[in-house]
């Protein structure tokens, strides 16, 4: 196909429609193979470095040749995150209206930065943010932004946390030095991104108290106590609790009113790590175990988990605007347009880190209108009622055990084959991981639950069905059986 000559990247209008229609056939294409689609391709690393080995090309090349060379090496290869064989740390399958809305937003190209350079989506993200306050139950005066997912979340939570407690101190302006050393109290369940976040603060994760839990993987509320009134007496100033609405490993969620308490008791900060759980707190059935969480005063959660969008878009919710403006707004000439202090135009760069930012709220605001939330909140319900249904398996079958007791969407269980000794089983399942992947067909992976390794299954996927789980038990134990 013939591009314009150098006067412009576009192609003519009759090319642009003939790739449009290719791109079309390559998507509906990955929908028509959803229930073959493999979890896994066991390609060697050198094989996919070579398939992209090449110099710069300074000529182009045509493009619907290119489309079918992506369709070779990158559609038709990928990792099977939108089918029903995917099992891996917390990949949510996206959906249809998102794609379409990703597609769509790239065209248009907005900067959701200014509310001039984007006025429909800054309002869209207002709008967005005042509906995921309405799901969780948070104030309606919540501020909010949208990211890049749940590390992102907790990494501005955790920012407004250190500026707004310490403004006395002015941490904008002087940063940390000099200041006596101050602490953040976690369960020894909570997510990593918590520690990079610490330790990104300048607070340093050795400052970072990692609290045991009980048998449910909740964080130990005496433990925790103990831990600040110790850090008092030995001249720490204990600033910020993170509580979590579903842990990673297991789905627990820490008692988060007992959490607010102690955090009011001693002035303290209290954020949720809410990035896999915060979200089906929506659910009837399970507001009762979430209370406390509206008492927070940040919320990280994250919209590529239980509201199935495609990668990357998480939320940090605070409880107003101020406290995002206060953290990150800075005067720039460049910026000011004397438009900003008179009007009520939220200017989001003034509330967030980034200044140039894609408008990652609208495929929300799509998925929402699209589907309606009453129709997530039931795929949300089917992930949950799958995972109980995976877990009777596990627990009715004579060859698997099953080692958590999730409310959530998460069950971790071994293979313990039939008379087979502890060694040996703990060997098994190790190897499961690797030799699973190279088999292919279904994409699981494990964790350490009180230091014993086990497999982890999360269900976030609105296209899985009960026929699904007893495939990945079935290909589990044809492969286990190769292992014994
Ligand atoms: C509890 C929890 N917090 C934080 C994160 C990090 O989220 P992201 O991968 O979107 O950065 C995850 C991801 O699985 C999570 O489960």
């Amino acid at each position: 196909m013939d591009q314009r000559p150098n006067t412009t990247l576009d192609y003519s209008a009759q090319e642009l429609h003939s790739v449009l229609q290719k791109t079309i056939a390559l998507v509906i294409d990955q929908y028509d193979k959803l229930e073959q689609q493999k979890g896994f391709h066991a390609f060697e690393q050198k094989e996919v470095a070579s398939w992209f080995d090449e110099p710069l090309p300074l000529a182009g090349s045509d493009a619907l040749e290119l489309l079918e060379l992506v369709k070779e090496r990158v559609l038709d290869t990928a990792t099977g995150n939108l089918g029903p064989n995917m099992y891996a740390y917390v990949m949510a399958g996206g959906n249809q209206i998102s794609t379409i809305a990703d597609f769509l937003v790239s065209t248009i190209n907005q900067n959701a930065t200014k509310w001039h350079l984007g006025h429909a989506m800054t309002e869209i993200e207002k709008r967005v943010v005042a509906w995921t306050a309405e799901m969780i139950g948070y104030t309606p005066e919540a501020g909010g932004v949208m990211v890049s997912g749940g590390s992102a979340a907790t990494l501005t939570g955790l920012t407004v946390a250190r500026n707004i407690f310490f403004r006395k101190h002015n941490v904008n302006k002087n940063g940390l030095f000099g200041m006596k050393p101050f602490t953040v109290y976690c369960s020894k369940e909570t997510h990593s991104s918590t520690d990079k976040s610490v330790s990104l603060l300048g607070i340093g994760t050795n400052n970072l108290r990692r609290i045991a839990t009980d048998a449910d993987f909740k964080i130990d509320l005496t433990a925790l106590e103990q831990q600040i009134n110790a850090d008092i007496a030995a001249g720490f100033t204990p600033f910020c609790i993170v509580g979590n609405a579903g842990t990673v490993n297991t789905g627990a969620i820490d008692d988060l009113t007992t959490l607010s308490a102690i955090a009011k008791q001693h002035q303290m900060w209290l954020h949720v790590d809410g990035a896999y759980g915060g979200l089906v707190s929506s659910l009837p059935e399970l507001k009762e175990k979430y209370a406390g969480m509206e008492l927070a005063d940040s919320i990280a959660l994250d919209f590529h988990k239980w509201l199935y969008q495609p990668f990357e878009i998480g939320c940090t919710l605070v409880r107003n605007w101020d406290v995002l403006r206060e953290s990150y707004f800075k005067q720039a000439d460049y910026l000011d347009t004397s438009l900003e202090a008179k009007s009520d135009r939220l200017e989001f760069n003034e509330h967030y880190f980034q200044l140039s930012r894609n408008a990652k709220a609208f495929k929300v605001w799509m998925s929402l209108k699209a589907y309606g939330f009453s129709k997530i909140q039931a795929m949300m319900q089917k992930d949950l009622d799958l995972t109980r249904y995976l877990e009777r398996q596990v627990i009715t079958a004579p060859d698997f055990e099953l080692k958590s007791n999730s409310d959530l969407a998460i069950a971790c269980f071994r293979y313990i084959g039939h008379d087979l000794p502890a060694e040996k089983i703990a060997d098994i399942n190790q190897r499961l991981i690797p030799t699973l992947e190279n088999d292919g067909r279904v994409f699981i992976t494990g964790t350490r639950l009180n230091g014993e390794f086990v497999l982890r299954a999360c269900i976030i996927n609105h296209r899985k069905t009960e026929a699904s789980i007893d495939y990945l038990l079935k290909v589990i134990r044809d492969v286990a059986s190769t292992l014994v």
